[in-house]
């Protein structure tokens, strides 16, 4: 049996949904997933060595991550690297197919370029949309991200552009990255 560690930061709540999906992957094939939201790891600490593989996933806001992202992958970049690992960005801008390729992803170059941890394998997971649920003024300046890239603007939008089926294909390469 495999151990598993996904590090995971939410905003909002969909990346915490995603990598549910992962965990289940990875329980169902008789596996064990262990996941934490980068600030229980910051805060309580990690102990790697219970572990097989580690993924890091995380949501994009405003074209970066959460500050808290790199405080992670600066603290725990050796830890991380001696382990088979990865990382997965969600985002809205990979509803479309093309910028589902890490190649193709500004985000994912990004956490790329920015992180010390240079994940050994990487992912693009398509987010979700959910004004109704975000403050007025992120509503707004996501409209206007959409707009300039012939996404859904209306205000009441709730669209889930994640592939669960990929997700899940994620969660079981996870397996075969710890084997
Ligand atoms: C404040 C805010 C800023 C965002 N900025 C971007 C962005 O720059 N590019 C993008 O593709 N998606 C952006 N998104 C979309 C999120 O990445 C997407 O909704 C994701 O599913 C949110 O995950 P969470 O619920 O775990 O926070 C943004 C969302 C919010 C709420």
């Amino acid at each position: 049996m495999k151990r598993i560690l996904v590090l995971y930061y939410s905003q909002g709540g969909h990346t915490a949904h995603i990598t549910r999906a992962i965990k289940q992957a990875i329980d169902t094939e008789g596996h064990q997933c262990d996941m934490m939201h980068v600030h229980e790891a910051l805060s309580a600490g990690v102990d790697f060595d219970q572990y097989d593989a580690v993924a890091v996933g995380s949501c994009v806001l405003y074209g970066s991550y959460h500050a808290s992202l790199f405080e992670l992958v600066e603290r725990y970049q050796n830890e991380l690297a001696k382990l088979p690992n990865s990382f997965y960005s969600v985002n809205v801008v990979a509803r479309n197919p093309e910028k589902r390729n890490p190649d193709n992803n500004k985000y994912l170059q990004k956490f790329i370029e920015l992180s010390p941890w240079k994940p050994q394998q990487v992912k693009v997971i398509a987010g979700k949309v959910n004004y109704p649920a975000w403050k007025w003024y992120d509503r707004l300046m996501i409209q206007m991200i959409m707009k300039m890239t012939d996404g859904p603007t209306d205000p009441t939008s709730v669209i889930d552009y994640t592939d669960y089926e990929d997700v899940a294909e994620y969660g079981r390469g996870l397996i075969k990255l710890a084997s």
